[in-house]
């Protein structure tokens, strides 16, 4: 186990900024994430798991303790079941699955991050969701140092929601995942966006779903362009509120044009439209921080920005919403 000493973690995060982490561990296998847990606990640290640096907002004073790069590595495919380590990342894996043609995770093609951080939140995108095809999360257990496996049923997945960011949060270590997919399935096309896309065609290989759904990403700002300030972000900011339909009503007025869909609890809302319909359009900025050119729920750092920055910009976006509609945008991405 080799402890490096402040390192900046900027680099790790796709939003590029915040300070820089005390002590800092890459860790290549379970054995090395417990020799780190074990080190931490006798030294008295705090920890922090470090995945793709996605969904990760680092503060401008960096991290006191001892960040645990997970850089876990390896694809097993048996049967219909691709497992992949924490550390790869999830696009090859999407690349992967399509190329074997093995049907379920194609439109989530392009999301940038780790396969270790996709059952945590239960990362979506067109009609997809990891819920759908997780069959087992294998994972180490910072309490009583020990590998413990859940299946599916035992993660309560729910909208950007499982036990590993709500009631069991920062207790256990993702270190792989499995997926049960279905051979030679045909692609789901749930969504208007991609239905529209291959309105003219004959059903699209699994691969074509992928390529699109990429490109449709792309136009949003939401795959990785190192050098665009666009992609300079942690992806959606903010959660889709779900809010009783009485206040989509009170919203909607009369209006058809909110965009809304049904959800377990009540009506979807677009916390993009949100943003939008409270005065903020794309490419809004205060300071280096800002909304991206292209799709308003993500911030994004103009270049240089601070994370103080993007914590006033989103200060600031949560207070005129909740003034403007009653309703308080919940953030996706974790602050260490
Ligand atoms: N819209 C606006 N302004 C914008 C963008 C969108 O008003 O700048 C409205 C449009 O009316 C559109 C609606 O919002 O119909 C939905 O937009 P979009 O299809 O881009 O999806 P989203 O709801 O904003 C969600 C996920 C994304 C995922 C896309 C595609 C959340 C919080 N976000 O975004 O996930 O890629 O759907 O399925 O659920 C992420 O979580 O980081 C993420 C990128």
């Amino acid at each position: 186990m080799r402890i490096q000493q402040n390192i900046p973690l900027a680099p790790y995060t796709t939003l590029k900024v915040g300070g820089a982490a005390r002590l800092f561990v890459e860790a290549g296998g379970e054995t090395e994430i417990l020799d780190a847990l074990r080190f931490a606990r006798e030294e008295r640290i705090p920890v922090f798991v470090l995945g793709g640096g996605s969904n990760l907002l680092v503060h401008d004073s960096g991290f006191d303790g001892l960040v645990i790069r997970i850089a876990l590595k390896g694809i097993a495919q048996q049967g219909h079941t691709l497992t992949a380590a924490a550390g790869e990342e999830w696009d090859a894996l999407v690349q992967l699955s399509a190329e074997r043609n093995l049907q379920g995770i194609e439109c989530l093609a392009g999301i940038p991050g780790t396969v270790g951080g996709t059952p945590v939140q239960n990362v979506g995108a067109y009609g997809q969701e990891v819920a759908q095809t997780i069959t087992q999360v294998r994972t180490i257990d910072r309490a009583t140092l020990t590998p413990l496996t859940f299946t599916n049923a035992e993660c309560g997945f729910a909208y950007r929601r499982s036990r590993f960011n709500h009631e069991d949060i920062d207790r256990y270590i993702v270190t792989a995942v499995s997926f049960r997919l279905l051979p030679g399935g045909a692609p789901s096309l749930a969504y208007a966006d991609l239905q529209r896309a291959f309105l003219r065609s004959e059903t699209p290989s699994l691969m074509e779903v992928a390529t699109k759904v990429r490109k449709i990403r792309a136009t949003k700002g939401m795959v990785l362009i190192p050098g665009d300030a666009d992609t300079q972000s942690a992806g959606s900011f903010f959660k889709n509120p779900v809010v009783p339909p009485a206040v989509y009503e009170a919203i909607a007025d009369g209006r058809a044009s909110v965009p809304h869909w049904p959800a377990p609890g009540g009506v979807k809302l677009s916390a993009a439209w949100l943003l939008e319909a409270s005065g903020f359009h794309k490419g809004f900025t205060l300071g280096q921080a800002g909304l991206s050119t292209k799709h308003a729920l993500a911030l994004t750092n103009r270049g240089g920005a601070t994370a103080a920055e993007i914590l006033a910009l989103r200060d600031h976006l949560q207070a005129a919403v909740e003034a403007r509609f009653g309703i308080r945008l919940e953030q996706e991405p974790v602050e260490p």
